[in-house]
C-alpha cells in the first residue's frame, strides 16, 4: 500500500492554511457551487475533507453527506464546529485508497487539494469508481504540473522534462502543509493528460473542464484586493478553462457503470463495509466488527475510525 500523509502525526491544524487565501477559497467555491448547486443526490462524500471547507457547496444538494479524512485528529477537533453548520454531515476517518463503503453507495463525491498526496492515483481512482453509482458526478481537482509559471520557467532552463506526463514531486521549500524539510512529503503536481486517461480508464466521461486559481501569485495579491481578483478570475474562469495555465483543474466527471444496481441506503450502517477484507460488518453504537476478518473498529470521540493502510 502506498505511504500515507499523515497530517495526526504533524500535529498540523490546517484550517491555518486558509487564513491568508480567501481569494483561491472563494475561486475554489465559485466553481463548486456551479457543478452541485443544480444537482440533487442521496449520499455523498467529500474524501480528504479535513475541517469541512467546502461542505456549503454540496450539503443542500445532497441528503447524507459524508466527510472522510485520514486525520482522525482534524474531525475530531472540528466535530462541533462542522455539526453545528451541518448537522447532517457524516464525518469518518479512513484511507482514500481503502474506503469502508459498499460497492455503487454514492450519488457524488469530491476530491479537492488532496490528489497531491495521493502517491498511486490509478489505485485510488480505481477505488472512488467502485464506492460510487452509475451516473454519479464526481468532482477531481488536482494541482497541475503545466501551469503558465512552472512552464515559462522550465523553457528559460531548457528543460523540458515538465511536458512529460510523469507526476513532478515539489521540492521540499521549509514548511509546506505542516510537514517540515526534514520529513517525507508526498506533494505531486500531475499532467492533465495524465489524470484524464486515469478518469478515463475507470469509466469517467469529463463533463466540463476548469481552471482555477489563475491570479496566484503574491506579486497580484499585493496590488489587487480579493473582490478585484475575484472579478479577474470568474473571468478567466469562463473564458481560459480550455488551457491548461492554471495551477489548480477541477474535473466534473459522470460515472457510467452499467452493471450496477440502484440500492438506496437509508443509514449509515447499511453503507459501510470493512474496509480491509470488504466483509459485512456488525455494528453497535461504539463498535464494529467484520464477520469475515474479525478485524475490530471503534467510534473515538464520536468519530468512526475505520482507518487501515
Ligand atoms: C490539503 S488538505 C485539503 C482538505 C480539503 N479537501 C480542502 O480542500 O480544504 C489534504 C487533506 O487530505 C487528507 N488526506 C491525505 N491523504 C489521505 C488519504 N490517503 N486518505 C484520506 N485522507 C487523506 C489529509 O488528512 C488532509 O486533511
Ligand atoms: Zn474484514
Amino acid at each position: 500500500m502506498p505511504d500515507i500523509s499523515d497530517y495526526d502525526k504533524l500535529d498540523y491544524d490546517y484550517s491555518t492554511y486558509w487564513e491568508k487565501r480567501e481569494y483561491e477559497n472563494s475561486a475554489e467555491k465559485h466553481i463548486l457551487n456551479k457543478i452541485f448547486n443544480p444537482k440533487h443526490g442521496n449520499w455523498f462524500l467529500d474524501i480528504g475533507g479535513s475541517y469541512g471547507r467546502l461542505t456549503s457547496t454540496y450539503y443542500n444538494s445532497y441528503n447524507k453527506p459524508i466527510i472522510l479524512d485520514y486525520s482522525l485528529k482534524t474531525l475530531q477537533r472540528n466535530k462541533e464546529i462542522i455539526k453545528s453548520k451541518y448537522p447532517n454531515v457524516e464525518l469518518i476517518a479512513a484511507n482514500a485508497y481503502k474506503m469502508p463503503f459498499k460497492d455503487n453507495s454514492f450519488d457524488g463525491g469530491l476530491m479537492v487539494r488532496v490528489l497531491h498526496h495521493i502517491e498511486k492515483p490509478k489505485t485510488y481512482i480505481k477505488e472512488v469508481s467502485r464506492i460510487l453509482n452509475n451516473n454519479s458526478t464526481y468532482v477531481q481537482e488536482y494541482a497541475n504540473k503545466v501551469h503558465i509559471k512552472a512552464a515559462i520557467k522550465s523553457v528559460l532552463k531548457l528543460n523540458f522534462d515538465i511536458f512529460s506526463e510523469e507526476p513532478y514531486q515539489q521540492p521540499k521549500r521549509g514548511s509546506n502543509e505542516g510537514t517540515t524539510e526534514s520529513e517525507k512529503n508526498i506533494f505531486l503536481n500531475y499532467h492533465p493528460s495524465h489524470i484524464k486517461k486515469l478518469l478515463e480508464n475507470e469509466n469517467f466521461s469529463i463533463v466540463k473542464k476548469y481552471g482555477c486559481s489563475f491570479l496566484r501569485s503574491p506579486f497580484i495579491k499585493k496590488l489587487l484586493n480579493e473582490n478585484i481578483m475575484m472579478f479577474f478570475e470568474i473571468i478567466m474562469q469562463d473564458m481560459l478553462s480550455w488551457s491548461n495555465i492554471s495551477p489548480s483543474i477541477f474535473l466534473e466527471c459522470k460515472l457510467s457503470k452499467s452493471e450496477a444496481e440502484n440500492i438506496e441506503y437509508a443509514d449509515l450502517k447499511d453503507v459501510l463495509h470493512c474496509p480491509d477484507c470488504k466483509g459485512d460488518l456488525n455494528i453497535d453504537q461504539e463498535k464494529a466488527i467484520c464477520k469475515s476478518c474479525s478485524k475490530e473498529f471503534f467510534k473515538k470521540e464520536g468519530i468512526w475510525d475505520f482507518r487501515v493502510k
